[in-house]
């Protein structure tokens, strides 16, 4: 594999609105990200992804941009915008923004321009149809965040679709004009100094040639999106055109979100010269999929997130790098999702940052992550903002469930969950604003924030900081960064371990999410001996050893230890 920059990076995602406010607003601001480099820096990030923060009503929070060129003034100004690159650039952090472009928001000029004359220049931006006499949908397709795709366009005869809200239309990527304009946007950010892109939804802007309906799927007579996704050909030229029209230029990173690329398209999409420099992982989402709804999700324990990432290593074998994650801003917390209640330590928090960090892949850590947030729960449907999750709590209401259990379906898997203000102090609103937040912050903050985890050596913010530490430390870098990933596949009920084997090292990496002593038989060496022990590299605060071609590990126990071949008699 052809060694690139960003390989032995670490990546942090930054959803501003909920991270730091330095103007009493109660909304997270550019400043106060500015304010908190220094802490990343600490921490050992190089890469921020930062979630949207152009113009936009927010309606989608950011993810309906009705100015690409601007900064939202609850956000900042472009000036504290640059300023961000400036002082990243300074502490060698290089900033990602978000790449929303398969939709704007009904706010933007183009999508007015297409209200006032549909037939003209603009209405050929989006998906417009004429509407039927008979008021039939030109097709059946649910809208991700619910409801049929189609809505009036203001003031006209004509529907346009929007496969995300109402107020996200979508952009007609067949016209070379929105192309054109999307390649010079990319351009003029990557002229003021940005590293790359986190690209939004991607895979929905390719759509079939004809439009038709699918069988209907729930009781409201639509179907999942995910069908005419399926029917869609031809992405490949969209995305080529992109990667070497907009990001070849600049050499720019791209971290793809994609979730239904066809069987054997990976090396196309993150393959040598492929679309993006990577994208994420998403197994564990795509094995939860909710079918009648958010409530009819499947649970995902660790057994299933072992399970998810095994699967996903034996996908990509060489073929690229994934983007590991265990949470991000449309996810529950991590913690809360893979961590059942009676496991849900310390010491658990920092096994499951440890298995999932030293995966072969760029570590994305979500903001909060660091020191192990939690989901909140939610007490009733007025508390919630985010769109998606309005619409779940009615799908399960529909679907027959009581209010309390629709609530606790939301308290599991709301993405607001992630969206709580970060948690810095045990101050008022967390230490994140001095006015009224935005999102109520998660009543724990007491227990679980930046400044108490700062000042203790056992805390799980101390130990991401000792995994970033090991990641880059010269003695293991190059086994943890590019070694092949061997699963230890019988390892037993919630156990996950893994080898990393470099060119002349193998690192052990493997936890324990029961409170029993585990031992776990390792597999042999190439040449079919056991391994004869090892050196811990890291470990959460519990024992771990080797011997005898096994790992013991104590209860909730987790490490990384280079094992030690028996030599050769
Ligand atoms: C992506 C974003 C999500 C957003 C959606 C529509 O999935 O991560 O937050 O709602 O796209 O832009
Ligand atoms: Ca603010």
């Amino acid at each position: 594999m052809e060694k690139k920059w960003w390989h032995d990076k670490v990546a942090y995602q930054i959803y501003p609105k909920s991270f730091m406010d330095s103007n009493g607003d109660g909304i997270g601001d550019l400043q106060g990200v500015i304010s908190k480099l220094d802490y990343l820096k600490e921490l050992g990030v190089d890469i921020v992804w930062l979630s949207p923060i152009y113009q936009s009503p927010l309606a989608d929070e950011g993810y309906d941009i009705s100015d690409y060129y601007a900064i939202d003034q609850r956000f900042g100004s472009m000036q504290d915008m640059e300023e961000l690159i400036a002082e990243a650039k300074k502490r060698g952090i290089t900033i990602l923004m978000d790449l929303v472009v398969n939709h704007c928001s009904d706010e933007h000029e183009w999508f007015k321009k297409a209200c006032e004359d549909p037939d003209g220049k603009y209405g050929k931006f989006f998906y417009l149809r004429d509407k039927d006499p008979e008021g039939k949908l030109p097709t059946n397709w649910r809208s991700y965040f619910g409801g049929p795709c189609w809505e009036q366009l203001p003031g006209t005869g004509k529907l346009y679709l929007h496969v995300f809200h109402k107020k996200q239309p979508d952009l007609n990527w067949e016209n070379p004009e929105v192309r054109k304009e999307v390649y010079k946007n990319i351009r003029w950010w990557m002229e003021k100094g940005i590293g790359g892109f986190r690209i939004d939804a991607i895979i929905n802007i390719k759509k079939p040639e004809v439009f038709r309906d699918y069988p209907a799927d729930r009781d409201d007579g639509l179907c999942s999106i995910i069908n005419m996704l399926k029917d869609a050909r031809g992405i490949g030229e969209f995305l080529g055109e992109m990667r070497d029209k907009a990001f070849k230029p600049y050499d720019a990173f791209t971290a793809g979100e994609v979730f239904n690329e066809k069987e054997g398209e990976l090396p196309l999409f993150i393959g040598e010269n492929g679309y993006f420099s990577t994208m994420f992982d998403f197994s564990v989402e795509m094995y939860e999929r909710e079918g009648r709804g958010w409530f009819d999700k499947r649970p995902v324990d660790i057994d299933a997130f072992r399970d998810c990432m095994f699967s996903a290593h034996k996908k990509i074998g060489d073929i690229g790098f994934y983007s590991t994650i265990i949470e991000n801003h449309d996810e529950p917390r991590g913690a809360s999702r893979l961590l059942n209640d009676e496991i849900r330590n310390e010491s658990a928090k920092k096994a499951l940052a440890t298995v999932y960090f030293l995966r072969r892949g760029l570590p994305f850590i979500y903001q909060g992550q660091e020191i192990g947030m939690e989901n909140k729960k939610i007490r009733s449907v007025e508390e919630l903002d985010d769109i998606s999750s309005i619409d779940a709590y009615k799908v399960a209401i529909d679907a027959g469930l009581t209010e309390e259990e629709a609530l606790k379906t939301l308290s599991s898997h709301s993405r607001d969950n992630a969206r709580t203000p970060m948690q810095w102090s045990d101050e008022m609103h967390a230490g994140f604003t001095t006015g009224e937040p935005w999102l109520r912050e998660n009543p724990n903050y007491a227990a679980i924030n930046v400044k108490e985890q700062q000042g203790r050596e056992d805390s799980v913010l101390s130990h991401y900081k000792k995994l970033i530490a090991l990641r880059k430390d010269p003695a293991y870098k190059e086994t943890i960064v590019y070694g092949d990933f061997v699963p230890c596949e019988n390892c037993g009920g919630s156990l996950i371990a893994y080898l990393r084997k470099g060119v002349d090292q193998t690192i052990l990496v493997a936890g324990n999410f029961t409170p029993d002593e585990k031992t776990v038989e390792l597999p042999l060496t190439a040449d079919g001996r056991r391994y004869a022990g090892g050196k811990v590299l890291l470990d959460n605060g519990r024992e771990a050893s080797v011997e005898d071609g096994s790992v013991r590990l104590d209860g909730f126990g987790a490490a990384a230890i280079l094992l030690e071949e028996l030599k050769k008699s």
